[in-house]
């Protein structure tokens, strides 16, 4: 049974594209589980600069490539991903999309923007990309998937039945131009016979490529604390990003999934609004901005910085089960001749943490407790061997993987492919 599942471990942008793009090239099937276009991958490979919002990283090594239930599509983005990798010379004929994955539809769009409009400084910042309100039809058991693509009577009825509500909201509560039928259903009905041909049971293929004993990665889009049950809710995204999802999102047993990395920025950001204990005060926030290149994949927005959460990331460690970490993006720190990393929480009754508060109040109130580490003061480019890194940046991972007690089995450098140091061989990684 051999399948990994990469996910991020913070508040999403940890660098997991790269690391799924390298694990790809020793792996079969590549699968995104949950999430939509609110997630951006950037890949830099052979000089060409690929950024993915609903592809699975692994296109870039001609792996068959899933994209199962639990995630929602926009038909739109997703189409354009698709002519934009042909028109670079690569086949998109081994991407596979579930029949049973949700449709983002233009008024999931209109709705999520008009919703944090209205909402105003109590905003949660999000991608504006329609997925709050696809997840919350989807539950709401209103949703439109998939395979309804391809009957256009069903189709057209469920787009009429849906415009009757949302055109409501639109004009009445938002005072925003309502949704034409006739034109969405055309679009619709259009898109579907660009997608035919990659539409499929991803769930039995991929549960048989496991029994034939073939090598399958799941990729998770955003990060731990964006996850719905369990990140810093309401400032979360609408799906649920941890790696116990990548059973529920695909389709298969949660039994079949052997080992989960999780990947983490070697210091922490977040985009959108929400509480951020060891955000930096001060102008190192611009520097690590500045440094790691922190702007947004998807909307551009400048991301805000700040030191290493320990604390945050024992609990990505909880819920996720890791059995190794990736620590991206070391380089960044380079010049840092001082490197906090937040070892504990002070919450508001004057106590210390090392765990993740249960309650939000807690968490809203926390206060960093900072371990100062040593820089190294040299640039790592160009290192290609862990041996290489000088012993500070050494001793940075070990106290990482002491305080968590699990493996870094992967170092970023910088953002090339070679920029990443393995301390057991790519292969093992992928093929547990
Ligand atoms: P939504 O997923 O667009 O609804 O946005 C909800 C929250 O998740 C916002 O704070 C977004 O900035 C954040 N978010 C969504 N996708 C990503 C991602 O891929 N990386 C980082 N943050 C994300």
């Amino acid at each position: 049974m051999p399948a990994t599942v990469i996910v991020g471990a913070q508040w999403g942008d940890e660098g997991k594209g790269k690391i799924v793009d390298l694990l790809a090239q020793h792996s079969d099937i590549v699968c995104r589980y949950q999430g939509g276009p609110n997630a951006g991958h950037t890949i830099v490979a052979d000089g060409e600069t690929y950024k993915f919002r609903h592809m699975p990283s692994g296109i870039l090594w001609g792996k068959e490539c899933v994209l199962g239930a639990g995630c929602v599509v926009d038909p739109q983005v997703f189409i354009e991903e698709l002519d934009d990798l042909e028109a670079r010379g690569l086949s998109t004929e081994r991407v596979r999309l579930s029949t049973n994955a949700h449709l983002i539809m233009p008024w999931h769009l209109a709705l999520d923007q008009a919703g944090e409009r209205r909402l105003g400084k109590l905003q949660i910042g999000t991608t504006r990309r329609g997925i709050g309100p696809a997840y919350g039809d989807k539950a709401a058991r209103l949703g439109i998937r998939v395979q309804d693509l391809f009957d256009p009577k069903i189709l057209r009825q469920k787009i009429e039945v849906a415009l009757a509500e949302k055109n409501h909201w639109l004009e009445r509560v938002y005072g925003a131009a309502p949704i034409d039928l006739e034109d969405v259903s055309a679009r619709y009905e259009g898109y579907a016979q660009r997608l035919r041909p990659y539409i499929a049971d991803t769930s039995l293929l991929v549960d048989r490529a496991l029994r034939e004993g073939r090598f399958v990665l799941f990729e998770g889009a955003q990060g731990t604390l964006l996850d719905l049950d369990h990140g810093t809710y309401p400032f979360v995204t609408s799906s649920s990003p941890i790696a116990g999802a990548a059973a529920t999102g695909v389709g298969i047993g949660p039994n079949r999934i052997d080992a989960v990395l999780g990947v983490a920025k070697a210091y922490l950001t977040r985009v959108g609004e929400g509480p951020f204990p060891t955000e930096i005060d001060g102008p190192d926030q611009e520097r690590v901005r500045e440094l790691g290149g922190e702007y947004g994949t998807v909307t551009g927005r400048e991301r805000r910085c700040g030191w290493l959460d320990l604390v945050g990331l024992r609990y990505a460690a909880r819920l996720n089960g890791f059995t190794s970490l990736a620590l991206t993006k070391l380089d960044v720190l380079s010049p840092f001749p001082e490197i906090p990393v937040c070892v504990r929480y002070r919450l508001p009754d004057g106590s210390e943490t090392a765990e993740f508060p249960a309650h939000q109040g807690d968490f809203h109130h926390a206060a960093p407790v900072y371990e100062i580490l040593p820089g190294w003061g040299e640039p790592l480019d160009g290192m290609d061997d862990v041996a290489l890194l000088p012993e500070p940046a050494r001793r940075y991972v070990e106290f990482v993987e002491r305080e968590l007690d699990v493996e870094v089995s992967l170092i970023g450098t910088g953002a090339a492919r070679e920029h990443i140091l393995s301390q057991r061989g790519l292969e093992a990684i992928a093929r547990p």
